[in-house]
């Protein structure tokens, strides 16, 4: 009798986790990257990636876990298999190449400065200046962190880099920081947020945002082929106008 109520439990449990394993997407994010992932009044990850993998999700049939961790651990956990993909505003880059399989691109984003309202800084010139000393506020293992890093190694800067762009910005509001690097639109929304700041006009690179899967994934294909449905639709274009006004 117990080994039958032993082999129904494990019987149980193999269902369950197969289930589990059949219908759920995990997806790890960093949510600290308004508009595109932030904390929602209501304790949830939220914001364009948010939901843009909940629709890709919903129409390949499965249901959608979202995950939040520092933005340095989204590609251990797609290459380790402990997550699906990573949506994360990341930016596709060669060196990620290596590691990941990329979607296809589902926005743009530009590598921005922003600074206090009285800085001397008004460009990308009056910023990287051999021994100035200027020091640049970035998130940690970001492509603006790799940037400053690059001119840092000319001489031209001093990087502090932080676990994500919010305390970077704060550092910037206190002074502790004479800038930050960090991708437009969430420049945009901390700016917003924050008295004192500004965004210079010198935008400083474009860059491609696409999810980001295992190199052995069987879903890259699926994932595209429904982000085309859902852009041809007009559902991507919706949920990008909703937290983007202007990109209509
Ligand atoms: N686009 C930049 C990169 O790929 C920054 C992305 C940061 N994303 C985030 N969710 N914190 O490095």
């Amino acid at each position: 009798m117990k080994k039958l109520l032993a082999v129904a439990l494990s019987l149980m449990l193999v269902l369950t986790s197969a289930a589990a394993l059949a219908d759920t997407l995990t997806m790890v994010t960093n949510a600290s990257f308004p508009p595109y992932e932030f904390i929602g009044d209501n304790g949830e990850v939220t914001g364009i990636d948010a939901e843009i993998a909940a629709a890709i999700a919903a129409k390949l049939g499965y249901d959608l876990k979202i995950v939040d961790m520092e933005f340095d651990s989204l590609i251990p956990a797609v290459t380790s298999g402990k997550a699906d993909f990573t949506m994360a505003g990341m930016t596709v880059t060669p060196e990620r190449e290596q590691l990941v399989a990329f979607s296809d691109s589902y926005a743009t984003g530009v590598q921005v400065i922003i600074v206090g309202e009285d800085s001397p800084i008004t460009s990308a010139d009056d910023l990287f200046v051999k021994d100035a000393g200027h020091t640049v506020g970035v998130q940690m293992a970001t492509t603006g962190f790799i940037y400053a890093s690059d001119e840092e190694a000319d001489g031209k800067c001093v990087v502090s880099a932080y676990p994500n762009g919010n305390e970077a910005v704060m550092a910037l509001a206190n002074g502790k920081i004479d800038c930050v690097i960090i991708d437009s639109e969430p420049a945009k929304a901390y700016v917003a947020v924050t008295p004192g700041l500004k965004i210079l006009e010198t935008a400083y690179t474009v860059e491609d945002y696409a999810a980001a899967f295992a190199k052995n994934s069987e879903l890259v294909a699926s994932f595209n082929a429904a982000m085309a449905e859902l852009i041809e639709d007009g559902t991507i274009p919706a949920i990008i106008a909703k937290y983007i006004p202007s990109e209509e």
